[in-house]
């Protein structure tokens, strides 16, 4: 399994964090940015690690900003990407389990490190359901692909 990884600055310690998470986990990552804590605009660095996704270069993203609202708001404008901002494992899950949601965002000054570290294990451990939700999904890509729906 491979990861993005990126943040703003409202973010950085966190996204460094979830890296020494992943490293421990054995988890496979690219860091996107940002790389210090100099104010920076979050869209262009949710853009680079939700496009990895989309490209297939990752198979899921994590996106961190102050609030994960930013952030989830220009992951989700790229093409293929379905961003989720959790703040708490219960949402995590569900995400997988009926979103197939890909990328999972969230916010420094709203989640702990340890829950930032449960979300994301639950995250990346949960399946899609399936079934009655791929029709759900799919007409989230109709949206998506400007059909009337
Ligand atoms: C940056 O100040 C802050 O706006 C950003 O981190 C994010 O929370 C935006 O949604």
């Amino acid at each position: 399994m491979k990861v993005s990884v990126a943040c703003d600055h409202g973010a950085f310690e966190l996204k460094e964090a979830i890296k020494k998470h992943l490293e421990e986990k054995g988890i496979e990552y690219t860091d996107f940015g940002c790389y210090s804590k100099e104010s920076v605009d979050y869209p262009r660095f949710a853009y680079a690690a939700a496009s990895a996704v989309a490209k297939g270069e990752a198979d899921y993203g994590i996106i961190c900003c102050t609030t994960g609202l930013g952030v989830s708001m220009a992951a989700n404008k790229v093409k293929g990407v379905r961003a989720a901002v959790c703040t708490s494992v219960h949402l995590a899950e569900m995400t997988r389990r009926h979103n197939n949601a890909n990328v999972i965002c969230m916010g420094q000054a709203v989640v702990s490190e340890e829950l930032a570290f449960e979300m994301i294990d639950k995250f990346l451990s949960t399946e899609f359901e399936g079934g009655r939700h791929c029709r759900r999904v799919d007409l989230i890509t109709d949206i998506e692909n400007g059909k009337e729906i």
